[in-house]
């Protein structure tokens, strides 16, 4: 059995205190998170990773967990990327950075640690039915979980906006699909109200139990190498961001450590809010109402967490960033071809990023980086072969192979 710590959902604007767990949102429109209030600590910071359910004593689930052995991801240390930083640099940038490859979960990506403690949770609430809007990746983590609990999947998608593996994957595990024409915004409001309706439990990052599974992302990085002085990761609806946060400051509050990172998000150019927000010193945004990347996991304009993260932003002392889809891409190739670290577009965000700070001067030498790669290259090949292009084809004989070696 989990060792469930003493919790409740708490709003983020009006400081509401809630003991019912089945909501979404605060009465006054605020968003909620879990509040641990009292914890008995089971677990040690002592390098070894078992996984998200490691942290058991600071997640708030009452029964045994679906899993699938989600967490306990790769963190590599990059010295390749360090040398790049330092050429592109003008003043000899000297940085240490590391890779969190959240790609390595079961389903592809880090959702698998948030979907494991909402699935965990909508068993514990007693409902037959989960449901979101996705970019492809929730949606893949989803259906997993809920096959893995044996209830049912329902998602929505922007149509013909979702990378292909990312469909694939939702569709074998069961769930029934939608594509909807518009685009992740409108789906996620549409499914608000049919989740309204029908009684399904919504696992976008609007639950505040899902966000509890993510936040282990710090944990394991404090785990393994201490807290770190910036994290970068890309940011689409803003939960990943908001998550990691918390996990770090729950980590201080518990006196296991003793600082936190400066939390750094990236967005595309084309789906940029939250950038804009934090570049006019604002603590809301103005949503991007067309937003467009070819980093379709982020292709999102009206972040739901934006409120959560640009606090995150500001009271970590970190810093929002944008970068182009040429800059994306390129990140992408720099990151499989100098680290052997296959990451799909919305990942390279985070390492796009770097090199801008690092060139801009606002990563300073000494410090000591984690960037997130949240996805899988495999969950995009179509975009992989549009950059790289086909395979070279010759006829079947060692003389044409020869040729083209
Ligand atoms: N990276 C990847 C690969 C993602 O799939 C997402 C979000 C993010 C980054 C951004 O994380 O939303 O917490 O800021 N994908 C969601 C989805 C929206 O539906 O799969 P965030």
């Amino acid at each position: 059995m989990p060792e469930n710590p003493d919790y409740c959902l708490k709003c983020i604007e009006c400081g509401r205190e809630y003991e019912i767990e089945d909501i979404y949102m605060c009465e006054c429109g605020g968003l909620l998170e879990v509040f641990i209030k009292d914890a008995n600590l089971k677990f040690k910071l002592d390098g070894n990773l078992r996984g998200v359910w490691k942290y058991s004593s600071l997640l708030p689930v009452k029964i045994d967990p679906i899993s699938l052995k989600e967490g306990s991801t790769p963190l590599y240390r990059c010295r390749r990327l360090e040398d790049i930083l330092k050429d592109r640099s003008s003043q000899n940038l000297r940085v240490e950075v590391y890779v969190k490859h959240e790609g390595a979960n079961p389903s592809g990506s880090f959702k698998d640690r948030g979907m494991t403690v909402g699935v965990t949770k909508a068993i514990e609430l007693g409902k037959r039915a989960v449901a979101c809007a996705s970019t492809g990746n929730t949606s893949a983590s989803m259906a997993m979980y809920a096959a893995k609990a044996g209830i049912k999947a329902y998602v929505l998608l922007p149509a013909g906006k979702v990378a292909l593996g990312k469909v694939a994957q939702a569709l074998m595990h069961g769930a029934r699909v939608i594509g909807i024409e518009g685009n992740f915004d409108q789906a996620l409001s549409i499914v608000r109200e049919v989740c309204r309706t029908e009684g399904f439990y919504l696992l976008n990052s609007i639950n505040p139990f899902r966000l509890e599974g993510q936040k282990t992302i710090a944990f394991e990085i404090a785990d393994e190498i201490g807290v770190p002085d910036r994290v970068i990761l890309p940011v689409g609806n803003a939960g990943n961001i908001s998550a990691i946060y918390k996990g770090f400051r729950e980590l201080e509050r518990f006196g296991l450590t003793s600082s936190i990172p400066m939390m750094t998000g990236v967005q595309a150019e084309g789906a940029n809010p939250v950038y804009r927000a934090v570049k006019n010193n604002k603590t809301d945004i103005d949503p991007v109402l067309n937003p467009e990347t070819v980093a379709t996991a982020i292709r999102i304009g009206q972040p739901v967490n934006a409120r959560k993260a640009i606090r995150a932003i500001y009271e970590s002392g970190g810093v929002a960033e944008e970068v182009s889809d040429r800059e994306i891409l390129e990140a992408q190739k720099l990151l499989a071809m100098r680290e052997g670290i296959g990451v799909e577009p919305a990942s390279a965000a985070s390492i796009a990023g770097l090199l801008k700070l690092g060139e801009k001067g606002i990563i300073e030498s000494g410090e000591r980086v984690v960037c997130i790669t949240t996805g899988h290259l495999l969950k995009d090949p179509e975009t992989v072969i549009r950059e790289c292009g086909e395979p070279i084809k010759v006829e079947a004989s060692v003389d044409a192979v020869r040729k083209v070696l």
